[in-house]
C-alpha cells in the first residue's frame, strides 16, 4: 500500500477501517462541535425551505449531514452520496439511514474521476471531505464540482482548519497531535487511524488552496470562519 496520505487507496483505507467506529468517534472527539458545523454547512446552501431539489453529498461518509439537510429541507427528492469508501457506505446504509433510504443513491466511487452526468445537481454539500485532499486534488475537485452542478446551483462545503493566529491554537494542537492519538491507541486497540486527522488538518491549513481553486474555475465563493478559524466553509453557487 501507499504511503502517501493523499493517494485516494490509502485513504479509503483509512476509512474503511474508521468506519464502525465513525460516527461516535467524530461526536466524541469534537465534543459535539462537528453537529453545529454539519448544521452550519447546510444553511450555507441558498435554496428555498420547500426545495424539492435532487442533489449531491461529495464524501458523504456515513451521511452524519443528511439529518440536517432533511430538517432544513423535508421535500429534497434524492441525494446521490459520493464517497471512496465502502465501509463508510455501509454503516450509512445499516445503521443510520433506513427511513430515508428511497431518497438517497449510494455511489462508492472517486470523487475526483467521477463520470457523474454534467450540470445535473441542484445543489452539492460536502461537510469535513476536502482535508484528505492535496492542493492538486483541489483544483480537480473544483472543477468536477462546477462541472456537476447545473447552472445557478448552490453549494456549501465545510472542513476543519489549523486554526492559525487563534490564541488556542497551542492547545488545540496540543488535543489533535497528543491526547487524541494516545485516545484512539487506548480504545480501539493500538489503531491510528483517526490520529491522521492531525496531519491532514495541519496540511489543510486555513484552506486558502480550495478557495484559489473554487475561484479559478469560476465559482462564486463566500468563505466564513468559525470558533476562532477552526472550520471554514465555502458556500456559493455555479454561475448562470
Ligand atoms: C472525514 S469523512 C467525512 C464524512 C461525512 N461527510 C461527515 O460529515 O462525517 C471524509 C470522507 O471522505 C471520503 N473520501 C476521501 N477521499 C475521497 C475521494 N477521493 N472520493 C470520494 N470520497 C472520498 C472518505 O472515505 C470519508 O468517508
Amino acid at each position: 500500500m501507499s504511503d502517501d496520505i493523499y493517494d485516494p487507496d490509502f485513504v479509503a483505507g483509512v476509512f474503511d477501517r474508521c468506519s464502525g467506529a465513525y460516527r461516535n468517534w467524530s461526536a466524541v472527539a469534537s465534543f459535539g462541535i462537528i453537529r453545529s458545523w454539519r448544521r452550519a454547512c447546510i444553511n450555507g446552501l441558498n435554496l428555498p425551505a420547500e426545495t424539492t431539489a435532487i442533489g449531491v453529498d461529495l464524501m458523504a461518509g456515513t451521511g452524519e449531514a443528511w439529518p440536517h439537510l432533511f430538517a432544513r429541507f423535508p421535500l429534497v427528492q434524492n441525494i446521490t452520496a459520493i464517497d471512496i469508501s465502502p465501509g463508510m457506505h455501509r454503516q450509512a446504509i445499516d445503521r443510520l439511514h433506513k427511513d430515508r433510504e428511497d431518497r438517497i443513491t449510494h455511489l462508492c466511487s472517486n470523487m475526483l474521476e467521477t463520470n457523474l452526468p454534467s450540470d445535473s445537481a441542484e445543489f452539492a454539500i460536502s461537510t469535513f471531505g476536502l482535508k484528505t485532499f492535496n492542493a492538486q486534488q483541489h483544483a480537480v475537485f473544483a472543477a468536477q464540482l462546477k462541472r456537476i452542478l447545473k447552472p445557478g446551483a448552490p453549494f456549501s462545503l465545510i472542513e476543519a482548519t489549523d486554526p492559525i493566529g487563534w490564541s488556542f491554537r497551542p492547545l488545540y494542537r496540543f488535543y489533535l497531535d497528543g491526547v487524541l492519538p494516545q485516545v484512539e491507541r487506548f480504545f480501539l486497540n493500538g489503531a491510528q487511524d483517526f490520529t491522521m486527522i492531525g496531519a491532514y488538518t495541519r496540511n489543510f491549513g486555513t484552506g486558502r488552496t480550495v478557495l484559489l481553486a473554487l475561484r479559478s474555475v469560476g465559482l462564486s465563493v463566500d468563505v466564513k470562519y468559525f470558533v476562532g478559524g477552526s472550520a471554514v466553509r465555502f458556500s456559493g453557487f455555479k454561475p448562470k
